[in-house]
């Protein structure tokens, strides 16, 4: 996998000869791994045809503001809101103007006002108009503004002039680009990711079930996500709104929960991490009717579930990392680590569930991550501060456990 994947990336094209440059940015962004969407000015349907891009982009090409079929799919907002990142490639020196003043009187500048994604705008013009004060006034307007300009470069023009104003070359707008991205150290690791808790039937109206909200086993994924890594969460019952750039598998019951994970497993994983609150038993037997009410008592037999992460931890395909989680009230370190090492943990995250500003519902958490190596480390925050840190722990892990396998192998 590339240094973009799973990005959502828009590519402005406005009216140049530099436009048929944009059709490879688009080539080499999807090599990247990147997903790819083109809005064309009016000005650039003179240079170079929507179905060449369409082709390359693999997506519908957006060229009108107000058409109502076009709005009806992808919307200028909608379009705004999904894009990780907007390239203006070639950016004509109109093109540059608007954006300075901040109109919105098409479809590329209402997108470019609306988004708050990184936008990046690569020039292409003839050198009079690049050196002339009022380009370089609404360039400066815009590196102020925090818009990346890359380019132009020198040399020979397509008006047969030689100068500044030449469309930087697409390898090199994808390397200026990739440059200034934070860094990814999960790119092309497959991580698996269980969260909530789950929902074990009595019958078709009633279950067991426990106070989870699935918030750490978000944030991680969210975490993992931004890190760079292809992210599958699994996930019991939640009210919470998916991270970006995840797949998520929804389930009810543990059972469902382990054949979920299974199958996300089976594919190769890099890390599995359990979060979830997964139900230790399940009623017996569901009931086909309402379990109506009588005077006397009323007992529920119950029967262990399988132990997800145990299960994984022990699978043929093992995953390198796999992480567990612990609640516990008292004499937290001993309980943790006698989990990690009966469960055959890599590292166990505990949490003092006896504390009341942390635990289910909170936004806060205070974990200790206790590795099978020894090594303990305490962290504090939010949750999604605390799954960052957590997600480069792992990382650590992983790299280190990878290091030792190839010194092994090597010695
Ligand atoms: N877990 C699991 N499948 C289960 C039960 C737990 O995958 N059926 C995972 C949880 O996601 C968590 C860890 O195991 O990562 C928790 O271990 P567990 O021993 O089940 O904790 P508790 O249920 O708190 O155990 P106890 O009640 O014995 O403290």
């Amino acid at each position: 996998m590339g240094h973009l994947s799973n990005r959502n990336i828009i590519i402005g094209v406005s009216g140049g000869i530099a436009a048929y440059k944009a059709a490879e940015l688009v080539r080499l962004l999807r090599r990247e791994g990147a997903i790819v969407r083109v809005i064309m000015s009016r000005g650039a349907l003179a240079f170079i045809t929507p179905l060449s891009m369409q082709a390359l982009s693999g997506n519908p090409v957006h060229t009108e503001l107000l058409d109502e079929d076009a709005e009806m799919g992808m919307g200028h907002i909608e379009l705004a809101r999904w894009a990780d990142m907007l390239i203006l490639a070639p950016a004509t020196a109109d093109v540059i103007a608007r954006l300075a003043q901040g109109r919105a009187d098409d479809l590329l500048t209402t997108v470019a006002l609306a988004t708050t994604a990184p936008l990046y705008v690569a020039p292409a013009m003839n050198q009079n108009m690049w050196l002339n004060p009022a380009t370089a006034t609404n360039i400066a307007t815009l590196t102020e503004r925090g818009i990346t300009v890359v380019g132009p470069i020198a040399g020979d023009q397509a008006c047969g002039d030689n100068g500044p104003g030449r469309l930087l070359e697409p390898v090199e707008m994808l390397a200026a680009i990739t440059n200034r991205l934070p860094a990814r150290p999960l790119g092309g690791k497959r991580v698996v990711i269980t969260a909530g808790p789950t929902r074990e039937a009595l019958d078709p109206v009633r279950y067991l079930s426990n106070h989870s909200s699935g918030k750490m086993g978000f944030a991680l994924a969210g975490a993992a996500a931004e890190a760079g890594a292809e992210v599958v969460l699994i996930t019991g019952p939640v009210a919470l709104e998916s991270p970006d750039h995840i797949s998520r598998v929804d389930v009810e019951s543990a059972q469902e929960m382990l054949a979920a994970v299974m199958d996300a497993v089976s594919s190769g994983t890099d890390i599995f991490i359990a979060a979830a609150a997964v139900a230790d038993y399940r009623p017996i037997s569901v009931e086909a009717q309402k379990i109506k009410k009588t005077e006397s008592e009323l007992s529920l037999a119950l029967v262990r579930n399988p132990d997800i992460l145990k299960t994984v931890a022990n699978a043929t395909n093992r995953p390198p990392l796999v992480i567990g989680f612990a609640a516990e009230t008292h004499q937290v370190a001993q309980h943790a680590n006698l989990k990690l090492v009966t469960k055959s943990l890599d590292a166990i995250v505990a949490n003092d569930v006896s504390r009341s500003d942390i635990g289910f519902n909170s936004d806060y958490n205070a974990v200790a991550l206790f590795t099978a190596l020894g090594s303990e480390i305490t962290l504090e925050g939010s949750k999604r501060v605390v799954a960052e840190s957590l997600i480069a722990a792992f990382t650590e892990m992983l790299e280190s456990k990878a290091t030792n396998i190839m010194g092994t192998t090597n010695g």
